[in-house]
C-alpha cells in the first residue's frame, strides 16, 4: 500500500504533536517528535554544564549523545543515552534554553541527519520548526500550524498542570513568543512556511475536527 510522508511545522504549542501523533496513529505511520530532540540535546548541554560558546566542546558533547525513541502501549519516550529523559525534557529549564542551543548549526546538523535517516522509508509523520524546509523537503503533504497565542498559552499550561509541573500562564506565554522568535530568527534553517505548506490556523478547531480535516487531506493524497 502506497504510503507518504507528512511534515508539520508550526509556532510553539500549537498542538503539532497531538495532531502528529493522531494521524500516526489513524494510519500505522511513525511519529517523530524533532523537537524533543532538541530537547534531549539541551538537557545533556544543562547537565555537563557544556559551554556552548566553544564549538570544540559542543562536538564533543555531540559525540557523546545518542537519541533515540521508545515506543511502548503506554506511549513514546524519549530516550537519551538509553534513559528515559520524557519528563525531564519538558520542563521549563529545558524549554527556555532549547531555541539557543537548537540555533546552533553543527547540533542541527546532527539532528538532521538522524531525521532524514527516519523519513526515507516513507510512513512518518514529523513535526518540527524545518521539517517542510529542511528535513522533508519532498513531503507529500506539508501543513503550517497557527494559533492565538493566549489559546497556545491555555494549551500548554493544560498539558503542564496535567503532568504536575507548576507553572503560571503568563510565564508560558512569554517562554512561547520569545522561542517564536528565537525560532524565527535564526540564521540556519528558521522556522517559516514552506511554499507548498497548507496554513492552518486551529485556535477554534477542536482536535477532533482538526484529525478529521487533515486526515481527509492525506486520503486525497493517497489516491493521487
Ligand atoms: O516542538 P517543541 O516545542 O518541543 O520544540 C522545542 C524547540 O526545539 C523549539 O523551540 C525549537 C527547536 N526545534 C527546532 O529548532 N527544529 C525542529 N525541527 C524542532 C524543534
Amino acid at each position: 500500500m502506497k504510503k507518504i510522508n507528512v511534515a508539520i511545522d508550526g509556532y510553539s504549542s500549537c498542538g503539532k504533536s497531538t495532531l502528529a501523533k493522531d494521524l500516526a496513529k489513524s494510519l500505522g505511520y511513525l511519529y517523530i517528535d524533532s523537537g524533543a530532540m532538541y530537547r534531549a540535546v539541551t538537557l545533556y548541554f544543562i547537565q555537563n554544564d557544556t559551554n556552548i560558546e566553544s564549538e570544540t566542546d559542543v562536538l564533543d558533547a555531540l559525540n557523546h549523545i545518542d537519541i533515540d525513541f521508545s515506543v511502548t502501549p503506554d506511549g513514546k519516550f524519549t530516550l537519551l543515552n538509553g534513559v528515559n529523559v520524557e519528563a525531564e525534557i519538558r520542563k521549563m529549564s529545558v524549554s527556555d534554553r532549547v531555541s539557543e542551543i537548537s540555533a546552533i548549526p553543527s547540533i542541527r546538523k546532527k539532528m538532521v541527519e538522524q531525521q532524514k535517516k527516519l523519513a526515507s522509508a516513507k510512513g512518518v509523520v514529523m513535526d518540527g520548526r524545518d521539517i517542510g524546509t529542511v528535513v522533508i523537503k519532498d513531503a507529500e503533504l506539508k501543513l503550517f500550524l497557527t494559533a492565538e497565542p493566549d489559546i497556545r498559552a491555555k494549551r500548554r499550561f493544560d498539558e503542564l498542570k496535567n503532568a504536575n509541573i507548576d507553572i503560571d500562564i503568563e510565564s508560558i506565554k512569554a517562554n512561547l513568543l520569545s522561542r517564536d522568535k528565537i525560532d524565527s530568527s535564526r540564521e540556519d534553517s528558521p522556522l517559516m512556511r514552506a511554499p507548498d505548506a497548507i496554513l492552518l490556523d486551529n485556535s477554534h478547531m477542536s482536535r477532533e475536527e482538526q484529525h478529521g480535516f487533515v486526515l481527509h487531506l492525506i486520503e486525497k493524497k493517497l489516491l493521487d
